[in-house]
């Protein structure tokens, strides 16, 4: 694969090739030698520092997804690389659909862990990869008079766990719901399939073995968190879903929902790496979705690791700037699509606690309100802040686990 038209580069030791924060238009696959990768924030589940040698790559989630790194690599030895832009990572995947593969299977996985950290963090509920707890989905949605996708529930449940001591329950939910104890199955036609409106396509904790390419309509992406319905994504014609569980033998993540009718592609294991092989724009896009999912949410749990409300509102204010890829200079103003409430919820303050918090932001002269919406007037400035609080949180983390040493 070497020569040709990507960029050789060498770097010495001890060289910080990308850093986090900075923005990059390339990513970098190792030749030879060694590199110490490390992040800001402290990930659980994750080692703090990893080391990456031959054939490893890293940058890729910025470069993918237009965001500032979410990592600092540092090489250890003298380091040849591969430098690949974002324009040419369609041709590198012709060549080499390897490097592909592992890049997606990397990336989903990275992605579930940092996923379950902010579930942890945010509702302090473990995540449990039980496709039992289908039947518990099921309950929430036949509470909720949701039939429909209880039924799913149900009968999904039924087919994978005949024997369990609450087939019997899911049985007598079903016959009150009028629904026969088995699904009915999709409907298919080679690769294609199609749903009609309000179709579950599939339900968290189910196992899973296809990932899914919208060809018409729109299918909501939600979970049920803390007896909650939490809503991740709508996404579109073009987008991929499904490829979590189909990458990595798990239950499914979340349900999909299709939202009006849907028609799409299903793919299973066995032809996902000939049509990466195929079709390498395929593969691009989603290595970009997943780019840009874990940036978001890295970016997520960064923010809930930061303990002082008001470091948190920066964060996430200077987080929905770059989310936007808002260039950050000195001097220029944003106005943001939200008022202080929506912020304060964004950042988990109840509405009772959030009044001191509001007064705070709007007593800073780098901000102000227009009809209701926050305006920063120096987007540099804001930066500057964040950082601060980041640095902040880091020391007071750093000091939390010397006395947890003790
Ligand atoms: P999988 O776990 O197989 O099934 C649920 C799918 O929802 C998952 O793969 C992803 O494709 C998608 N998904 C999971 N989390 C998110 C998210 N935060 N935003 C958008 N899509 C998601």
């Amino acid at each position: 694969m070497a020569g040709g038209i990507f960029k050789m580069t060498t770097f010495g030791p001890n060289a910080f090739v990308v850093v986090e924060g900075k923005q990059a238009k390339s990513f970098y696959i190792i030749r030879q030698g060694k590199v110490r990768l490390t992040n800001e924030i402290p990930i659980p589940g994750e080692e703090p520092s990893k080391i990456l040698g031959p054939g490893d790559f890293f940058g890729v989630v910025s470069c993918m997804s237009g965001h500032p790194h979410i990592e600092t690599a540092q090489t250890l030895t003298q380091v040849p690389v591969i430098e690949v832009g974002r324009d040419q990572f369609g041709v590198l995947i012709q060549k080499n659909a390897p490097i592909a593969m592992k890049i997606i299977r990397y990336f989903s996985l990275r992605l579930r862990v940092i996923d379950k950290a902010i579930t942890q963090l945010s509702f302090h509920h473990t995540v449990e990869e039980d496709p039992r707890l289908m039947f518990d989905v099921g309950e929430y949605y036949f509470n909720k008079q949701e039939y429909r996708q209880a039924a799913y529930a149900f009968q999904k449940f039924l087919q994978y766990f005949s024997q369990d001591p609450r087939a019997a329950q899911a049985k007598v939910r079903l016959q009150g719901m009028n629904a026969p104890f088995q699904h009915p199955g999709i409907k298919r036609q080679g690769l294609n399939v199609s749903f009609n409106d309000g179709e579950t396509i599939f339900i968290e904790h189910e196992p899973g073995s296809e990932l899914y390419i919208i060809q018409s309509g729109r299918v909501k992406i939600t979970k049920v968190v803390d007896q909650n319905e939490v809503l991740l994504a709508v996404l579109n014609p073009g987008d991929i879903f499904g490829e979590m569980a189909l990458l990595e033998n798990k239950p499914r993540s979340a349900s999909a929902v299709a939202h009006g009718p849907v028609t799409a592609l299903a793919i299973n294991k066995a032809n996902f790496e000939t049509m990466v092989q195929a079709q390498p724009q395929l593969a691009v896009k989603l290595i970009t979705i997943l780019s840009e999912r874990i940036w978001t949410a890295y970016r997520q749990l960064a923010n809930l690791l930061i303990e002082d409300p008001v470091g948190r509102m920066y964060d996430m204010l200077l987080t929905l700037i770059q989310k936007k890829r808002i260039p950050i200079q000195p001097k220029a103003s944003y106005t943001f699509d939200i008022g202080p409430q929506e912020l304060m919820n964004m950042i988990g303050i109840s509405p009772e606690k959030s009044e001191s918090y509001i007064i705070a932001l709007l007593e800073d002269k780098n901000f102000k309100l227009d009809e209701g919406k926050i305006i920063c007037l120096d987007t540099a400035e804001l930066e500057k802040q964040v950082h601060f609080y980041r640095k902040k949180a880091a020391l007071d983390r750093k000091r939390d686990m010397a006395r947890q040493n003790m």
